[in-house]
């Protein structure tokens, strides 16, 4: 195992590149399985979850070449078995999306039920839900989801609550239906959008990703195409927050202004100066940190992905704030780690009250996920002292070469042996 050891204190300064967004690669990788056709998609971030994707991907019978850095050719002439096993699913829960492109292809997937995780129970009846009504049959046998059909039909159906993955997975699956799928309350993330954008370019018939209803006819066959990934906007809020509560002054270069709208206001309500071109956000601290409420909800709404970083730089604010969490029941993993660096927080349900301290201080803490981890450093880049954050595989599930990125940008951070754990 590794950890990470943080000396904080410095300012963060200066110019970083975002990489690929991971919350898009996963659908579009599994989405390469529904032509026969090679796909090729660049800047693929090297993350943990691409590599338990493309393990996937292997296990099913498609071909995978890593011709260069950062790009990847998906070639699914033949999938020759049906199973996402436990062994995956477990590891990353963005395994049951290969769902969708199984049942529209083959008729048949077998895939592991996740059980609860650390930020919450996350069920995936509204995928099944989806399923049954495009005409499939489900059955549940020794843990595995038995999905069955002989061709999906078109089907109208409302989420009884915005998923991502769920709306992601319905719309691969009605690609290849016969008639069309109209899909109600779906997710509006813009990873939905870049996912129905590549399947509409592979000649799906999708209109209204984007919106609350998605419309889909399906097609016979779809093709090939050559793709490069969208920014990730978790990955670039995350590094805005790293140049707020450092005192810094960081621009992220390649990343959508337009993506991380909510943050962006927040951040300027909490006293931070924005400025935002084309290709890029820069955020300058102006001195201290202005306590502001926040509230996660779908997007477009304030990101679930950015509570646990936020809580950090609140708890350095200038008097209290409540944080709500409204999409994850359980997502306050991180609260007692920040509790042991200092942080003056208190949760009742799903609200976190945060009483701003003067500082926090290093200390030995524990990532329990991935969000959860990055909150961690943010918070150690910022404590006196040095801390050592334990369980660092969280973080490399979703943070491509990130304590290089933070080093260049004057973070005191290296990646150590693990001898504690
Ligand atoms: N839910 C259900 N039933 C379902 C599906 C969802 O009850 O069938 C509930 C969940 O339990 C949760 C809420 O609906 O309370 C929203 O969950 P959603 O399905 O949207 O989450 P997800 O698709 O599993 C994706 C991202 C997460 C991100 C959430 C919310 C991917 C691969 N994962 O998860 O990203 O937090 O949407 O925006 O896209 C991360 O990157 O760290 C991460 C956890």
């Amino acid at each position: 195992m590794e950890k990470m050891v943080i000396k904080g204190g410095s300012p963060l300064i200066g110019c970083v590149d975002v990489s690929g967004a991971k919350n898009a690669a996963l659908p579009l990788m599994v989405a390469a399985m529904l032509t026969t056709d090679e796909m090729t998609y660049h800047r693929v971030p090297a993350l943990r979850d691409i590599k338990t994707t493309k393990q996937l991907l292997l296990q099913l019978g498609v071909q995978l070449d890593d011709f260069t850095a950062g790009a990847l050719r998906i070639k699914a002439r033949e999938i020759t078995d049906h199973t996402a096993p436990y062994e995956l699913v477990k590891t990353m829960r963005a395994s049951v999306l290969v769902l969708g492109p199984l049942m529209a292809r083959e008729g048949r997937a077998d895939v592991s039920l996740p059980g609860g995780c650390a930020i919450g129970a996350r069920p995936i009846d509204q995928h099944l839900k989806g399923l049954e009504a495009m005409g499939a049959s489900i059955e549940l046998c020794n843990g595995y989801i038995q999905a069955r059909a002989n061709r999906l039909r078109g089907a109208s159906l409302s989420f009884d609550m915005k998923t991502v993955t769920g709306t992601e997975n319905l719309m691969m699956a009605a690609t290849l239906a016969k008639g069309t799928t109209v899909l109600e309350n779906c997710a509006r993330e813009p990873e939905v959008s870049e996912l129905a954008h590549v399947l509409n370019r592979m000649g799906a018939k999708i209109d209204g990703a984007g919106t609350d209803i998605i419309t889909i006819d399906g097609v016979e066959r779809l093709n090939g195409i050559v793709h490069e990934i969208m920014p990730d906007r978790i990955e670039a809020g995350t590094h805005l927050m790293a140049a707020a509560i450092t005192g810094g002054d960081v621009t992220v270069k390649g990343c959508k202004a337009e993506h991380i709208e909510s943050l962006l206001e927040k951040l300027s309500e909490a006293g931070l100066k924005i400025e935002i071109e084309e290709n890029s956000v820069r955020v300058r601290s102006n001195g201290g940190i202005k306590s502001r409420n926040a509230e996660t909800n779908p997007y477009p709404g304030f990101a679930t992905d950015f509570q646990a970083q936020y809580m950090a730089l609140m708890a350095l604010g200038d008097s209290t704030c409540l944080i709500s969490e409204q999409v994850f029941e359980n997502r306050f993993m991180h609260v007692q780690e920040l509790v042991r660096m200092g942080a003056n927080i208190r949760i009742s349900g799903r609200t976190a009250s945060v009483r701003g301290v003067r500082r926090l201080s290093g200390a030995h803490v524990q990532a329990t996920d991935l969000r959860a981890s990055a909150s961690l450093i943010l918070a150690a880049l910022a404590a006196d002292g040095i801390t050592e954050v334990h369980r660092v595989y969280h973080l490399d599930r979703g943070y491509e070469r990130i304590e290089e990125k933070l080093s260049s940008l004057g973070a005191d951070i290296r990646r150590a042996k693990d001898e504690m754990l």
